[in-house]
């Protein structure tokens, strides 16, 4: 065969065509995301690791923030249908109520994923996997360290005020569950008040600032369900001309910066983590989940707990 310029040419232009089609055909993997809101730093970490994982992966990632509203989820979740993604991704703001949008999912053949909280539905099948934390036992985790807490004082009794996350969402439900059913063998600790404080520093302040009120002096323990509302609790603790960490320990979740600084302050007794950085699990679950491989229906992530005695050590390697 005799090259000439032409077939040259030719050649050129079918290695080319080679490299361009198949990178035609694979689309780029759409995710329709429905975010809880922007509550908390762990939120905004959360959705920060979401968001850089589907740019890394070069997903498409289509995000819908629901501000802490179920009914902005629902809408959400029904766009997603109507355009068709290939997976829908979502942290449920509450529990219940779930089963009629998630039936007209899974009739559209578009396959679910829930990541950070779950959801209570009768029919398991209406959602592919579920990545997050085991909330019941971060629950325990925290009633622990105040049960080895209480062994420097025996017979003391200790009174415990409870902020709470939103009501009726997983970790508000579980972290209650986890840290009473430690408790529940320990006279000694009583739970004296329980609100909401919504997962957020304003709400927790509020709150806090009503718990004091109430019980004067005769708190010895705050337990908050997130970091968050326990910073906002500290300010309303100072302002009642208490110190929080030694006056009232302070117990929160979650793990993140602002939870270390107040610790490294001396404000915060210990925090439990639980980890926002889902975003590349979640990218490798939704692409298994298109593809129709067999997940695993939980997928728990390992966390630890930081008292404040490692707070200094542990702050320059926080992630968020
Ligand atoms: O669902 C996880 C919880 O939601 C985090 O603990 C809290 O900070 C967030 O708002």
């Amino acid at each position: 065969m005799t090259f000439t310029r032409r077939t040259l040419l030719g050649g050129a232009f079918l290695a080319a065509a080679s490299a361009i089609i198949p990178a035609l055909a694979a689309k780029p993997l759409v995710i329709g995301f429905s975010q809880v809101g922007a509550e908390s730093e762990w939120r905004t970490a959360n959705t920060r690791s979401v968001k850089d994982a589907a740019k890394k992966e070069g997903i498409t990632l289509k995000f819908a923030d629901a501000q802490q509203r179920q009914e902005n989820q629902v809408k959400a979740i029904r766009s997603f249908i109507a355009q068709r993604v290939d997976v829908i991704a979502f942290s449920p703001v509450v529990e219940s109520g779930w089963e009629t949008v998630l039936r007209e999912a899974k009739a559209a053949r578009i396959p679910v994923v829930l990541t950070d909280r779950a959801v209570s539905v009768s029919d398991p099948t209406l959602y592919a996997s579920f990545i997050g934390s085991d909330f019941v036992e971060e629950g325990r985790r925290a009633a622990r360290w105040l049960v080895e807490r209480a062994k420097k004082a025996p017979g003391r009794t200790f009174n415990i005020v409870e902020l709470q996350g939103t009501v009726g969402s997983a970790p508000a439900i579980d972290r209650k569950a986890g840290f009473q059913e430690v408790i529940a063998s320990h006279p000694t600790l009583k739970i004296v008040r329980s609100q909401t404080g919504d997962f957020t520093r304003a709400k927790g302040k509020e709150v806090m600032e009503a718990f004091l009120k109430a019980q004067g002096k005769n708190i010895d323990v705050l337990y908050a369900h997130n970091d968050d509302m326990a910073i906002g609790a500290i300010q309303a603790i100072e302002e009642a001309g208490l110190k929080p960490g030694k006056d009232i320990l302070v117990i929160s979740i979650d793990g993140v910066k602002g939870a270390f600084q107040a610790m490294v302050a001396g404000k915060l007794n210990v925090t439990v983590e639980c980890s926002p950085l889902l975003g590349p699990q979640l990218m490798a679950l939704a692409r298994d989940v298109a593809a129709g491989k067999p997940v695993a229906k939980r997928i728990t992530v390992q966390e630890g707990v930081f008292p404040a005695e490692v707070a200094a050590r542990e702050l320059p390697h926080r992630k968020y």
